[in-house]
């Protein structure tokens, strides 16, 4: 299926690398403007120049997602400078894999403020003008830990669940109004977050971090671990306009170890 986003403009949240890099590039291949948020500014700046210099659209902005006043004035910015928002992907979330015995408190509120508070806010600034419009795309970065669970991850799987009922909550009020809202979610996909979580696990485990990987490996019915590519082509769908009947969903993207 050819994915045409010609003239649309899609903001996507942790577009620095792995899935939300992936994202962007795709995005920009099907003619869309990526908008790309990430806080190190090196990193995105880069990835955005990388995709221009190939002859595509993109722009970088260094932001930290849980800074509401920053997310206001870069929404501002970009409905002043585009007069439109077609799509966005909340994809920049954190991980925190830990004994809840002996997690400390402390550490919860960060690990929400990403995966839902911010998601929560950037949604509601970025509704606005696609409800103005009739059409939007919203696709949510969920996790296959929010359905299974995943032991050491309660936090974190507790946000992601978050996230599943508000993408389903929020499909149905916005239904009637050519807005999708959408989830995807993956399993264990080759990326900075995953090796750093699988660092501390193996550790958890006493065994070696590749050695830890490989079990995991084992343990996927396709015999891998998924990748950023697996997981963009997937949101690619979702943010497709002929994707119209498809609301509320959450679609896994696991190799089939749900
Ligand atoms: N990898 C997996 O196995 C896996 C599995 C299930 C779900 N997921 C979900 O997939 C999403 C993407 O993860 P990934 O694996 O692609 O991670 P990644 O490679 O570590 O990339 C995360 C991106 O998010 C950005 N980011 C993090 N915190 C941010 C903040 N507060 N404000 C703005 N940008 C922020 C990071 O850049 P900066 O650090 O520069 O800000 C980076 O660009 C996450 O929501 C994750 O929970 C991943």
């Amino acid at each position: 299926m050819s994915i045409d986003l010609t003239d649309q403009v899609h903001i996507i949240t942790g577009a620095g690398r792995g899935i939300g890099l992936e994202t962007a590039r795709r995005i920009a291949q099907a003619g869309g403007l990526p908008i790309m948020i990430a806080r190190s500014a090196e990193q995105v700046e880069q990835e955005a120049a990388r995709l221009r210099d190939e002859g595509l659209e993109a722009q970088a902005h260094a932001l930290d997602i849980t800074d509401a006043d920053g997310c206001k004035a870069l929404i501002k910015q970009v409905r002043d400078d585009h007069g439109r928002i077609d799509g966005l992907v909340n994809n920049a979330g954190a991980n925190l894999v830990a004994n809840l015995l002996m997690c400390k408190e402390s550490t919860w509120g960060p690990i929400f403020d990403v995966n839902v508070f911010a998601l929560m806010r950037l949604t509601q600034l970025c509704l606005k003008p696609m409800v103005r419009a009739k059409y939007g795309r919203i696709v949510n970065v969920s996790s296959i830990a929010a359905k299974l669970g995943a032991p050491y991850n309660t936090i974190y799987s507790a946000s992601k669940a978050a996230v599943e009922g508000f993408t389903r909550s929020l499909a149905l009020e916005v239904a009637k109004l050519g807005i999708t809202v959408n989830a995807v979610a993956p399993a264990q996909v080759d990326t900075d977050l995953l090796r750093q979580g699988m660092s501390v696990r193996s550790k958890m485990a006493g065994k070696d971090t590749e050695e830890y990987i490989q079990s995991i490996v084992e343990a996927n019915p396709q015999q891998r671990l998924l990748t950023p590519a697996d997981v963009a082509g997937t949101i690619m769908h979702l943010l497709s306009p002929a994707t119209s009947g498809v609301t509320g969903q959450s679609w896994n993207v696991c190799g089939g170890v749900a």
